[in-house]
């Protein structure tokens, strides 16, 4: 803000204009031309083009990695009002669309138009991220518009991502308002699941794999064995076992396995767990001469950047060809990745090394995205980050 109490003003270099006034949220360090004096971090700004005529609001951090992050093309104020707005049209958005259910995301950040927030929703509890220097100083106000709009009993915040500390922020964890509770509490079809605010890995759980784990549900043959590689708290292993697999779950978290463990108990079901690295006790299994009729491997974000993906595709090979080897013919194996710089190709080029390796054939049986709950915005195409292959062994 300038001291007349006008927006101060970004101007973009001319080859980012057109993009930026596309749609897509993101300005970049060689995309801005020029900027006000005096702008501090998180400041609302005018953006304009280089011939002067402004083409919407955003975030301006002139320390931050990415420095400007839309919000609007448009030309509203930036307030209680516009935030309100925004989480009732993310409400809109996924109405009647996520069922089975009383846990999904209710914002995915720039994707609902509200970059750099992150909030889940499990029973009446909200789980929160903020994530940059924007939504920072507006955090009192994006905070009202939730509680207001969700009408969620408590609200807790887990802004403790590595994100915050780029964007010069400390990390922050607490109670946003109401009771939270030590185990919130939430469902999944016919799985009553848990976890600790303060305990647990990112916002809870992994919303982003329900459709999966219905999927993986639909292939496993009781009686046969299950293997859950990057389990987390184990959500594809306990629907595995509720359609009476046996899964083994595979973790280096030993707080997520305590959870699983405590989980298949409550849920009156019977999950194996290994502690450890994934890889190594791949091989262990397979020394074992243990025998699947099913595996998912979903490790964490292997790729952070462009020049990751060559090692992450080494990564997703060596867990498939183990996995692949250790699969009965005709079994299925889901292999997903949630980094966006990771293509469905990338994982396809890594399961057919795999398949090599394992000496086995494969069909490709289908190509999933992230549920309805992450939208994927055609604008913006960091949006699209899950995608798994599922594969069948050939007999
Ligand atoms: C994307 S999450 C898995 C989510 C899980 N499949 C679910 O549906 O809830 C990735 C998991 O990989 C685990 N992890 C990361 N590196 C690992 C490693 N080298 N060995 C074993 N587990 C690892 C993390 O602890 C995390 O739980």
């Amino acid at each position: 803000m300038t001291k007349a109490g006008k927006l101060s003003s970004v101007t973009l270099k001319p080859g980012a204009v057109r993009r930026i006034a596309g749609r897509y949220p993101f300005g970049h360090t060689g995309d801005i031309q020029d900027a006000d004096a005096g702008i501090t971090p998180g400041d609302v700004v005018e953006v304009r083009t280089p011939d002067g005529p402004g083409i919407g609001r955003g975030y301006f951090n002139p320390q931050g990695a990415t420095p400007l992050r839309m919000l609007t093309w448009g030309r509203e104020d930036i307030d209680l009002k516009f935030y309100r707005a925004r989480v009732r049209s993310a409400l809109a958005r996924r109405e009647g669309r996520i069922t089975g259910t009383d846990a999904l995301r209710v914002l995915h950040a720039e994707a609902d138009g509200m970059p750099g927030v992150v909030a889940d929703r499990f029973g009446d509890v909200l789980s929160v991220q903020f994530r940059n220097a924007g939504v920072e100083r507006h955090r009192d106000l994006i905070v009202r518009a939730l509680r207001e709009e969700t009408g969620a009993a408590s609200a807790f915040e887990r802004s403790d991502t590595g994100e915050r500390r780029r964007e010069g922020l400390a990390l922050r964890t607490g109670v946003l308002w109401g009771d939270v509770p030590e185990r919130v509490t939430f469902f999944e079809d016919d799985l009553n699941l848990h976890f600790a605010p303060m305990d647990a890995q990112k916002t809870g759980f992994f919303l982003d794999q329900r459709d999966n784990r219905r999927l993986m549900r639909s292939l496993v043959q009781p009686g046969e064995g299950f293997l859950d590689v990057y389990s987390y708290t184990g959500g594809f292993s306990l629907h595995a076992a509720r359609a009476g697999a046996k899964p083994v779950a595979l973790d280096k978290d030993q707080v997520a396995l305590g959870v699983l463990e405590r989980e298949a108990r409550e849920n009156g079901v019977s999950v194996g767990v290994r502690w450890g690295d994934a890889l190594e006790t791949l091989t262990a299994l397979e020394r074992e001469k243990r025998v699947f009729g099913a595996a998912v491997l979903d490790p964490p974000t292997l790729a952070k950047r462009k020049d990751d993906v060559p090692r992450a595709k080494r990564i997703f090979t060596d867990g498939a060809t183990r996995a692949l080897r250790m699969l009965k013919p005709g079994g299925h194996l889901l292999i997903s990745t949630c980094a966006h710089y990771i293509r469905v190709d990338d994982l396809l080029d890594a399961a057919r090394v795999a398949a090599g390796e394992a000496n086995c054939g494969a069909e490709v049986v289908a190509v999933t995205y992230q549920p309805a709950d992450h939208p994927h915005l055609l604008s913006v195409p960091e949006s699209l980050y899950l995608k798994s292959i599922l594969l069948r062994k050939e007999a």
